[in-house]
């Protein structure tokens, strides 16, 4: 271990150098120049044309001029907080990461929680998943679980993932739809990707539509692994469990908000934070042995595909709490860079080859957006434990190397940093054997797309399925081309022929055979009123 001195202020005390306290001060422009006037700009007569030499006119300019960098891809509008995690108990038998091993050990923690579709400006209530990022900064470097609140993705493969994303944001001809899912590209995507129907199952369900993001659960979604001291490794898949319950709002009243109040969701985290009732998450843990990696009738590699709780149940292993808002949007959670490949000694990788793309993609679109290679350096993603190594320059570089060596081996300065071993705290990679032939293919066990959606509508109360029936009719009900429509019903006839047959009523499509031929049991009166409506 680096640094025994973590604890739940390391952070903001980092933070602390970087803060900047104008009260009291002179106003100087950035070369440190008293200024003398900052409401006129200084002109050829007071009727006159401005001056070219008016430094502290064209600085102040300048810099408003370039105050914008690039939204986030994906998950643009976002929000976070500050605050800790504290493990329950060791996770000594599962894992060797330091941070999971002491329960007196407050790890400080900065987390930020999103919409996915929407730009910065969108409305907080959307019907979209939810974005759960956790930074952990823990004395063997910075540990970041991204994950979503919803616990599957809509596709098995990373190099499908622009794919999915230009199908669901705006359409690039007009820019519409700002943040929905209602348009043809999206259901266009859906019908001819038909592994996307378990997490649409959820898209449509209640969970899109989070009350609360102090009231949401979390998802790493993908297989992980843990890694213990003796090298022993298991299949992970984390939660989090939100303490106040997982609530959702009604669609009403989530559209009504989105024009009464877009920020709903910030201004519910804030405030409770400002109120103290700090919003608090457990963390839990799904294992599987190595042994047991085929006992399951569904490849736990594959992320359309949740582990059924009851047959592998959730460990409660800690506690995250969220207790300081930030100092500064921009700052905190626009400079944030959350990356799944941010991880340290006992959390590994499995080969779900959503996973694998996406430790590519986080850092490729961080340099654009972060502007270049060093914004590890910027103040929020700083780890709280020293880091050396031999990069330097690039664009925004801040730390001054000294010296005229920086690489590895040398004997000519001798401060070059050496790699740790295992026992000092070094990442080795497990080692798992892998053997196979180069070929672009999805295996066989990836292919049922409908049994954990037929699990998931099965396990809705009544109510719950009135609500995703309502979801999709609005949703599906907005797509302009009959034809589309068509086959999202023929598709979702594969999950249940009743909604199916809900969803062709509801926007005027055929009702498939399969549903025509099939004992619908209408055992709500909502349902069976709303067996007759015609459209949304
Ligand atoms: C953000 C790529 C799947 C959760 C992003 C960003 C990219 C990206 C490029 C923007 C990052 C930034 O600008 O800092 C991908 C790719 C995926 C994928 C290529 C699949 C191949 C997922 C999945 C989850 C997820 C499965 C959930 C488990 C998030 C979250 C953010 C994000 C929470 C926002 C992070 C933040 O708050 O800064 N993703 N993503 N993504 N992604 Fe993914």
């Amino acid at each position: 271990p680096q640094n025994k001195g973590v604890n739940e202020h390391s952070k903001d005390k980092q933070l602390d150098e970087f803060r900047l306290d104008n009260s009291g001060k002179k106003l100087t422009t950035n070369q440190g120049v008293k200024v003398s006037e900052d409401e006129h700009s200084l002109k050829a007569g007071s009727r006159g044309p401005t001056l070219m030499e008016d430094f502290h006119f064209r600085e102040k300019m300048t810099h408003f001029d370039h105050e914008r960098i690039p939204e986030r891809v994906v998950h643009a509008r976002g929000f976070g907080a500050h605050g800790y995690f504290q493990v329950y108990e060791s996770m000594e038998e599962y894992t060797r990461a330091k941070f999971l091993q002491d329960p007196s050990v407050k790890t400080p923690v900065f987390v930020r929680f999103s919409t996915v579709a929407g730009s910065r400006g969108s409305a907080d209530s959307v019907r979209d998943a939810r974005g759960f990022a956790t930074k952990f900064y823990t004395e063997e470097g910075n540990y970041d679980l991204v994950g979503n609140n919803i616990p599957v993705f809509f596709i098995q493969d990373a190099i499908k993932f622009p794919d999915l994303v230009h199908s669901f944001k705006p359409e690039p001809h007009n820019e519409m739809p700002q943040a929905s899912t209602a348009h043809d590209t999206f259901w266009d995507f859906a019908a001819n990707n038909t592994e996307s129907a378990h997490m649409i199952m959820w898209t449509m369900s209640d969970r899109a539509i989070p009350r609360s993001f102090r009231m949401m659960e979390g998802f790493g979604v993908h297989t992980f692994r843990f890694v213990n001291e003796q090298g022993k490794s298991r299949f992970v898949k984390f939660h989090w469990k939100p303490v106040l319950g997982t609530h959702s709002l009604v669609f009403d009243e989530a559209q009504k908000l989105a024009g009464k109040d877009p920020d709903f969701h910030r201004r519910d985290l804030w405030e409770a934070i400002e109120m103290g009732d700090y919003p608090e998450f457990e963390l839990g843990v799904q294992m599987i042995d190595e042994e047991d990696e085929f006992s399951f009738d569904f490849d736990i590699l594959d992320p359309t595909k949740l582990w059924p709780e009851e047959m592998v149940p959730v460990k409660i292993i800690g506690k995250m709490t969220l207790n300081r808002n930030q100092d500064n949007v921009f700052a905190e959670t626009e400079q944030a860079a959350f990356h799944p490949g941010h991880v340290v000694p006992g959390i590994d990788f499995s080969n779900d080859p959503l996973l694998q793309g996406r430790l590519f993609s986080y850092t490729d679109t961080q340099l654009i957006r972060l502007g270049g290679p060093n914004f590890h350096e910027l103040p929020i993603n700083r780890p709280v434990c020293p880091f050396h190594n031999n990069q330097y320059d690039g664009y925004n570089r801040m730390t001054i190397n000294t010296g005229p060596v920086a690489y590895h081996k040398n004997s000519l300065q001798n401060n070059d940093p050496s790699p740790a071993t295992e026992e000092e705290g070094g990442y080795v990679h497990f080692q798992e054997k892998v053997e196979g032939r180069k070929v672009r293919q999805r295996s066989d066990s990836f292919k049922d797309h409908y049994s954990q959606a037929k699990m998931f509508w099965n396990s809705m109360s009544e109510v719950e399925k009135q609500h995703m029936i309502e979801a999709f009719r609005f949703e599906v009900g907005k797509v302009q081309n009959k034809d589309v429509q068509q086959q999202v019903v023929d598709m979702f006839s594969n999950v249940d022929a009743f909604l199916a047959e809900q969803i062709a009523l509801g926007v005027g499509a055929k009702v498939p055979d399969a549903a025509n031929e099939s004992q619908v049991t209408l055992s709500s009166p909502a349902l069976s009123q709303m067996n007759t409506a015609k459209s949304p």
